[in-house]
């Protein structure tokens, strides 16, 4: 398969680049950015690719040579992007959040199952190593039903420095589509529906800015989600300087903890046992679970399945975060999903 980035920023550079290389099914062969630097960044490490400014020139000049479209832009571009892409008929894989509304998202459904073609919404932490490992544990029923999970997500203000944008866009409401909530709140909810499967009933919620003197955008959330007879408890910040991720479900018959690389597995009446599987958590790139997402990207290519499952749990996210903003601004009241 040939694949062309759009935006090769942080996320192109440090996340979907180094699994591609490792990989022979897929082949890089172009690169869109309209920064000039950006363009020289990757043609020294893929002299042989082509760079464009417009996307449009690409789709004009070289659309044969491309199979997927992979847009790695701003979360305020996804949209015009991806519907472009989807209009050449391209595949598409897009960075996290897709789009920054639910009428977008539908929009893009539609054209995506009329093209016939794959969009997957790039939700990697379905595909971070211990979280697998744990939904493994879970499903093979080693803490019994899970009752009850906590997950702490001390996430950093995080800047790329490759985008001189990206500060300003990271701070408008408009063109980022939020704080805190729609970068590690959508992880989250991610990691609860690799983890538990189904879908939440109900959301309780608080969303704060506290400690952003220049921006109107959260920083801090705190909710709960009632998840067909278990609660979820979930606190996710971008008020740190580190980023840490702490995971803990209590089942009937014991709990798994993840903490970035270990996982602690306590049975009743057993030692613990301490697994350790190298997920790195505190790495932004995560490039180490890009190979998993890819397997499934090629795979939903290959078996024409245009219900990719990030592609729900998109749609999944939007109404969460509609309705925990809802539920904050009403003392966090319980709101239906
Ligand atoms: N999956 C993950 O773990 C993860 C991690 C980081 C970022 N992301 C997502 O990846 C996307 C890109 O984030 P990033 O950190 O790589 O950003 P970035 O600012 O580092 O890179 C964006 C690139 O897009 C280019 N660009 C193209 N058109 C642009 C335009 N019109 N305006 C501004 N820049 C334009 C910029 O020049 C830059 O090279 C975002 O949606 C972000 O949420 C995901």
């Amino acid at each position: 398969m040939k694949v062309a980035i759009v935006g090769f920023g942080f996320s192109a550079e440090k996340s979907h680049v180094p699994a591609y290389r490792d990989r022979s099914d897929i082949h890089l062969t172009a690169v869109v950015d309209p920064v000039t630097a950006r363009r020289a960044a990757a043609l020294r490490q893929y002299p042989n690719i082509r760079v464009y400014e417009e996307f449009g020139d690409l789709l004009e000049e070289y659309s044969d040579e491309i199979d997927i479209v992979d847009i790695c832009l701003p979360n305020a571009f996804h949209m015009e992007k991806v519907k472009q892409a989807l209009g050449a008929d391209k595949h598409v894989l897009c960075e996290k959040p897709l789009v920054l509304n639910k009428g977008e998202y539908h929009e893009l459904v539609n054209i995506a199952e009329e093209r016939k073609r794959i969009l997957y919404p790039c939700h990697n932490y379905k595909f971070a190593p211990s979280i697998v490992h744990a939904a493994y544990l879970i499903n093979s029923g080693e803490i019994g039903k899970p009752l009850f999970a906590s997950f702490n997500i001390f996430g950093a203000d995080f800047q790329s420095g490759v985008s001189q944008l990206k500060l300003e866009l990271q701070k408008n409401q408009e063109l980022s589509g939020g704080g805190v909530m729609i970068d590690h709140g959508l992880d989250a909810i991610s990691v609860a529906q690799t983890l538990f499967g189904g879908s939440p009933q109900r959301i309780s919620a608080h969303i704060r800015n506290l400690n952003q003197t220049d921006s109107n955008l959260e920083d801090l959330a705190v909710f709960c989600l009632d998840w067909e007879e278990k609660l979820i408890n979930i606190s996710v910040s971008s008020l740190g300087s580190i980023p840490k991720a702490y995971y803990r479900i209590q089942g009937t018959e014991g709990e798994i903890s993840i903490e970035n690389n270990d996982i602690f597995l306590s049975v009743k009446n057993k030692p613990v046992q301490q697994i350790f599987v190298p997920t790195h958590f505190d790495d932004p790139g995560h490039a180490n679970w890009f190979n998993g997402l890819i397997d499934n990207l090629l795979d939903c290519i290959k078996t024409e399945n245009t219900k990719p499952f990030p592609l729900t749990e998109a749609g999944l996210v939007l109404d969460l975060i509609e309705k925990a903003n809802h539920s904050s601004n009403n003392g966090g009241a319980w709101m239906g999903i």
